[in-house]
């Protein structure tokens, strides 16, 4: 079935300036696809890097944009089973083309939804519980009783990791930019929340471990924040780098690793922890239970008209946000 889309289109990489519409009739979905209405689009960093054009692998252009979405299906490519018209479908990847108000989607990529479970709330958990999932289940599983370092606590990523860490049993210590965003870590599970612009984080880890370090960084910041995150390990602890929200990490001398106490250093994607089918829907199903049973929610969520996908770029990289931002069509 052809419809009439409105889709964002990046003709070249920079500011939100760059971000422009267009109505497009959008073919068919071809064999394997699926036709989805979005009902809800969350917004991710990595949109950013892409729209940047800073990503280790930039977009083709012209490109879409957006990772993740909540939609109906409506219509069905060939070959296609386990689906049925009308039936919500929530993803994370497949080529960037999320903020639209239709799209055609690889059938891999779709999960159904259980029902019950409301759009605007998987849309701002979807890309970003399935970050958190891998990251301290699979990446490094995190046991009752670590000590946890996570960046940008207050964050999208950020406040459902402190959720999640909090209910295994974990001790989070996070870092944020206000005084404002060290409520919301701390109502989201956080126990330190620890003001990285006004105070040295190295030094109050050392002091609220007694000196013995943690055993897991999640760093998303990059630049301003990996050098300080590998001094704040345990000996043989592992720090993720996982973002750059700051800018680029610089590069790393291995032979540091071991002097600083035979540290690991970890570099994941989601692509590649989602890259199976089987895993993928593993994955999505830890994350819906975790949903259905409380453990992860999104507690702040900030909706912006699809149109307005400009000024959410602007938000979120100015750090004015918190929890995760959410675009309804
Ligand atoms: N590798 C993966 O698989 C994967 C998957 C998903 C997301 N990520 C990464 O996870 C991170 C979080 O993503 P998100 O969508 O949830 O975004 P987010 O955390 O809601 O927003 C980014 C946060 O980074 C912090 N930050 C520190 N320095 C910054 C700077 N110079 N400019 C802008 N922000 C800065 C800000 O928090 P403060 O104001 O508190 O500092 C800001 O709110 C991103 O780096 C993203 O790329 C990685």
């Amino acid at each position: 079935m052809t419809v009439e889309s409105e889709i964002l289109r990046l003709s070249e990489f920079g500011a939100p300036e760059v971000l422009s519409w267009q109505k497009q009739v959008l073919p068919s979905p071809a064999p394997g696809e699926v036709q989805i209405r979005h009902l809800a689009i969350g917004v991710n960093y990595i949109d950013i890097y892409h729209r940047r054009g800073v990503y280790a692998a930039p977009l083709a252009l012209p490109s879409g944009l957006g990772v993740e979405g909540v939609g109906e299906i409506t219509a069905l490519g060939e070959g296609v089973s386990g689906f049925a018209l009308g039936q919500r479908v929530a993803y994370v990847g497949g080529p960037p083309g999320a903020y639209a108000t239709y799209r055609n989607l690889p059938a891999a990529r779709a999960i159904a939804l259980p029902e019950g479970l409301d759009s605007t709330q998987v849309a701002a958990l979807i890309f970003k519980g399935l970050t958190v999932e891998y990251l301290i289940h699979r990446c490094v599983p995190v046991t009752r009783g670590d000590t946890v370092l996570l960046h940008a606590a207050a964050g999208g990523v950020g406040t459902i990791a402190c959720q999640w860490l909090h209910a295994i049993g974990a001790t989070v210590i996070g870092t944020v930019s206000s005084a404002e965003k060290a409520e919301v870590a701390r109502a989201n599970g956080c126990d330190h929340a620890i003001l990285y612009t006004d105070e040295d984080f190295q030094a109050r880890v050392a002091e609220i471990t007694g000196g013995k370090g943690v055993d897991v960084v999640y760093d998303s910041v990059g630049a301003d924040t990996f050098a300080k995150s590998l001094d704040c390990l345990r000996a043989r602890g592992t720090l993720v780098s996982f973002g750059e929200a700051s800018g680029p990490v610089p590069p790393l001398n291995v032979a540091s690793l071991g002097a600083k106490g035979s540290l690991y250093v970890t570099r994941p994607s989601i692509a590649h922890y989602t890259a199976v089918r089987a895993e993928y829907e593993a994955a999505a199903q830890r994350l819906f239970a975790a949903m259905q049973a409380g453990v992860v929610r999104a507690s702040a969520v900030t909706t912006y008209a699809l149109s307005d996908a400009r000024k959410a770029h602007e938000d979120l990289e100015a750090r004015r946000t918190t929890g995760s931002v959410v675009l309804l069509p």
